[in-house]
């Protein structure tokens, strides 16, 4: 099917500043009311694009859901005795519309809408016609919307319900991932059923299932291809295919593929199947095999390597859960850089960009469901997620759960693993099933149930022992580490909560990284671990339970900065000569400061202000550590490597004076986003990584989508709200006198009486001339108040701008209000459904000077006419111009812009 990108132009708003009316439809077609309806007037809602998270841009309330990253959600879990927020549900639930044109080229068609992820319970309609409802925010859905869609305008809704968790971190909430329009042809692929299997002698089979929506048996030929990556076609073969009517039918191929370039960690060759077949399928690929063995561990095409990996969660600096493609990309990017070759996608599903990423970069990927167990909706989602990613070469294992408390330490959970197990291979018999237990040495449970043994945290009983016992099944090192430390920290200091940047304080579980990798080093049969974890992440802020917004486990913090195990591990996981001294030298004099080298060299000598104070060989998975005065002036570190000498310093830095950026990723397509980072400098060039400072940042041809730091204890937004200037109305002219603003609901003083009254009637029908005998009295029921009792009202008022403003908004209108500026009609508020309950801001030039506001109102019997609430005209101003606070002299800014940009930085606010 041709798919095509649906994230522009949407229209959000949170539910409490909506109708309180809104109607499913269930009763009737097409008959849901309020913002669902085809055509509902909206127009205060916010304007955006997808990918969306709206908790991102909630304030962070440190007292608030801390393992879910501070945000005013409503939602809380068992860990707290209470709601931790006094905010209702004012956050929790929110609404998208997307109001698009029926194309002419998609008459005749089948078309989908496909949903890559949203963040939570959400229910969807299309042009008011109830369509589904989807529990899982980390799985996707495709919807065929054909049958609802009406030539010209037409319209989708969403609802997402985000109060509840799924996990224990921040999870987001919105729209957070793609959503795209699928187009097929008379006959169609059904989506995510095409099945590739690759080996590593280049044999392919296919299977795909083509439908047949029409009367009409459909005969035509099936052409599979197969691209290379210069689009040459290298495998090529044709099937005749004859579809019953209102039928499906399954194609196979087998094509062989001489000499196919492997896929693999350092070179991850792609290669393309194309099915044409009157509609047009495309699925990437890639030859490889895969191995776990009790006793030789992990092999990719049958050679033997450790698993060098990393938990990760999905949010990223600035956007929360919101990535676009391509910072999905840079996140994976950034962990190759560091020597990690697997990515555990703790402990959701990922999102399909980021397994492309995975994919054509060359990471392997262990791919995780959220929900363990055979209940409907977790065999949904994992059904969901295989049938997604079963063609990915990079996908190397399925993890059916993680740590099910009690459930995995009994036979009862090694029942329902099995089970599981079960049904993932009849999805996909061409790879095997893990589960991350903390249960050391347990085997009854579900670690007896899976193929492959997953460890989280080798302290969590003896492993060995467990190796021994079952010497037949392989083990993987699924979460390691959990150590804590902020980034650039040379002291522990808990009253300003950091850690020391060493990696040597861990959780109770945790462990080092020099320990985790040694453990694995020794052990052949252990295929290799993930650190907890590569980024850091929103949530989970041990060991600060109920204060920072996010944690400090991460090699790389939330922003993509390094932290200092990103170079112990870059040291021993990659080829690359790597000496590097941190965290800085700027402290108080006489400080005791711990200091690291990370590197490779086989031997360093530190030198103080010239003075060497150590020297020493260093073996292999050391970091070698000094603790030292700190005296002011420079701190050197010399290394030799195979002969060559390399170098690296801190220098002590004095006040700040210069705000220097560096474009880390550059927006290269519709809907990247850049990184800038800013770092703080002083007079003699010297990086000023002691400081913590607040500077605003103004953006010229671009938008600024979020801005970070990477320090948990930062309160500030991540995402700005628009600041907004107003000019307010403070009186109308009515008939009955001066009208003040603002004015409570409750004086509403244009008031009419309930005079007429719903009328019943009996009629009578003749006969109708076919059927005789059909002549019977009918009960009618009338709503006949336009009939007869309505007054109507005018409002007038006059004023005069001292400059341009973008609209005019009523914080009430009710009654059936029409509003005029300078004699046009500028909107009403006719279609809203409930009218009177919130505002309606209406889109207009009021540029500077005088004008006339009319508010034309009629009002029914029983009702009340008017305007309550205040009255203004608005604008958004300063859009670009943000504050950030640096840490660690450091900040970023995530910004979105076509081909330049320009950013100006200040000093203060
Ligand atoms: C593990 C858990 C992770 C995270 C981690 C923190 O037990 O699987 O999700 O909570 O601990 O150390």
């Amino acid at each position: 099917m041709r798919k095509i990108s649906f994230n522009k132009h949407w229209e959000f708003t949170f539910d409490n500043a909506l109708d309180a009316y809104n109607n499913y439809g269930l009763q009737k077609f097409k008959e849901a009311y309020g913002a669902p309806e085809q055509f509902y007037k909206f127009n205060n809602w916010k304007k955006i694009d997808l990918p969306h998270d709206w908790a991102v841009a909630l304030p962070k309330n440190l007292n608030t859901d801390t393992l879910g990253g501070c945000r005013a959600k409503t939602y809380y879990n068992k860990f707290m005795t209470e709601k931790r927020t006094n905010e209702k549900d004012i956050y929790s639930i929110g609404w998208y519309r997307k109001v698009f044109d029926f194309q002419d080229d998609w008459k005749n068609k089948h078309i989908f809408l496909d949903f890559e992820g949203i963040y939570r319970n959400w229910t969807v309609w299309i042009n008011g016609i109830y369509m589904d409802n989807h529990f899982s925010g980390y799985t996707g859905s495709v919807l065929e919307i054909t049958d609802m869609l009406c030539e010209g305008e037409n319209s989708v809704c969403v609802r997402v319900d985000a109060e509840h968790p799924e996990g224990w971190w921040y999870e987001g909430a919105g729209i957070y991932r793609n959503v795209n329009l699928l187009i097929g042809e008379k006959i169609y692929f059904k989506p995510y059923e095409t099945v590739i299997k690759a080996n590593g002698k280049g044999e392919v089979s296919v299977s795909a299932i083509l439908v047949n929506d029409s009367e009409c048996q459909i005969c035509t030929n099936a052409i599979f291809r197969i691209l290379d990556s210069s689009k040459k076609t290298v495998a090529e073969c044709l099937r005749h295919v004859c579809i019953q009517p209102y039928g499906e039918h399954i194609v196979y191929a087998d094509l062989i593929v001489e000499n196919p370039r492997l896929w693999d960690i350092d070179n991850p060759n792609l290669y393309t199947l194309t099915i044409d077949a009157i509609d047009f399928e495309e699925e990437i690929f890639g030859f490889r095999t895969v191995e776990l063995d009790s006793e030789k561990g992990f092999a990719l095409n049958g050679k033997q390597i450790k698993l060098n990996g990393a938990c990760v969660h999905q949010d990223f600096g600035g956007v929360g859960v919101a990535l676009s493609d391509n910072l999905n990309r840079y996140k994976i990017a950034k962990l190759k850089e560091m020597g990690v070759n697997a990515y555990r996608a703790s402990h959701h599903p990922p999102s399909p960009s980021l397994v492309r990423a995975c994919d054509e970069l060359g990471m392997l990927l262990l791919d995780e469901t959220r929900i363990f167990g055979t209940s409907p909706e977790a065999i949904r989602e994992l059904t969901d997620l295989i049938k997604r990613d079963r063609n990915h070469p990079s996908v190397f294992i399925w993890c059916i759960g993680n740590e099910e408390g009690e459930i995995q330490n009994l036979s009862w959970g090694q029942k329902i693993a099995k089970k599981v197990c079960r049904i993932a291979r009849t999805l996909d018999d061409t790879r095997l099933c893990t589960y991350g237990g903390n249960n050391g040495t347990n085997y009854e449970g579900i670690n007896g149930g899976v193929d492959v043994r997953g460890v989280n945290y080798i302290r969590n009983g003896n492993v060995d022992v467990y190796h021994n016992e079952h010497p037949t099944q392989a083990i993987i090192g699924t979460e390691e580490s959990s150590y804590v430390l902020s980034r650039g920290c040379g002291a522990t200091d808990l009253s300003k909560q950091t850690l020391v940047s060493n990696g040597m304080i861990t959780m109770p579980w945790g462990s080092t990284h020099k320990g985790w990798v040694k453990y694995a080093e020794a052990r052949p049969w252990f295929s290799g671990g993930f650190m907890w974890t590569g980024f850091d992440y929103r949530g989970e802020p041990m060991p600060f339970e109920y204060s920072a917004f996010s944690s400090y486990f991460g090699a790389i913090d939330l922003c993509g900065m390094e932290k200092s195990p990103f170079y112990y591990y870059k040291s021993w996981w990659t080829d690359e000569p790597i000496l590097k001294i941190l965290p800085h030298w700027s402290y108080i004099e006489g400080e005791n400061v711990t200091v690291n080298v990370f590197t490779n060299c086989e031997h360093i000598i530190l030198k103080l202000n010239g003075l060497i104070i150590a020297e020493q060989d260093v073996q292999k998975y050391d970091a070698p550590e000094f603790s030292i005065g700190f005296a002011p002036g420079i701190l050197e570190v010399f290394g030799i490597k195979k002969g060559i000498e390399y170098y690296d310093c801190v220098r002590t830095s004095g006040k700040p004076i210069e705000i220097r950026q560096q474009l880390i990723l550059p927006c290269e397509k519709e809907g990247d986003i850049g990184i800038v980072e800013l770092n703080a400098f002083d007079s003699a060039g010297v990086l000023c990584q002691d400081c913590e400072m607040q500077v605003s940042i103004e953006l010229f041809d671009g938008d600024i989508v979020g801005v970070g730091n990477g320090n948990p204890n930062d309160c500030n937004y991540e995402q700005k709200p628009d600041e907004e200037r107003f000019h307010y109305i403070s009186a109308f002219e009515t008939e009955n006198g001066l009208y003040t603003i603002p004015q409570k609901q409750e004086n509403i003083h244009i008031h009419m009486p309930y005079r007429s009254q719903k009328k019943k009637t009996i009629i009578h029908e003749n006969a109708s001339d076919f059927f005789e005998d059909d002549y019977r009295d009918v009960f009618y029921t009338f709503d006949d108040r336009r009939i007869y009792d309505s007054k109507n009202i005018v409002f007038v008022a006059n004023c005069t701008l001292n400059e341009d403003y973008e609209y005019l908004e009523f914080e009430r209108l009710h009654g059936e209000a029409r509003v005029f500026l300078d004699g046009v009609e500028i909107g009403n508020n006719l279609l809203g459904f409930s009218k009177n309950n919130r505002p309606y801001r209406f889109y207009c030039n009021a540029n500077k000077g005088n004008h006339e506001i009319k508010v034309d109102c009629t009002i029914f019997d029983g009702t009340s006419g008017g305007i309550s609430g205040n009255v203004k005209f608005g604008k958004i101003i300063n859009k670009n111009i943000w504050s950030l606070n640096l840490h660690g002299g450091k900040g970023r800014v995530f910004i979105k812009y076509h081909d330049t940009y320009s950013l100006k930085t200040y000093f203060g606010n």
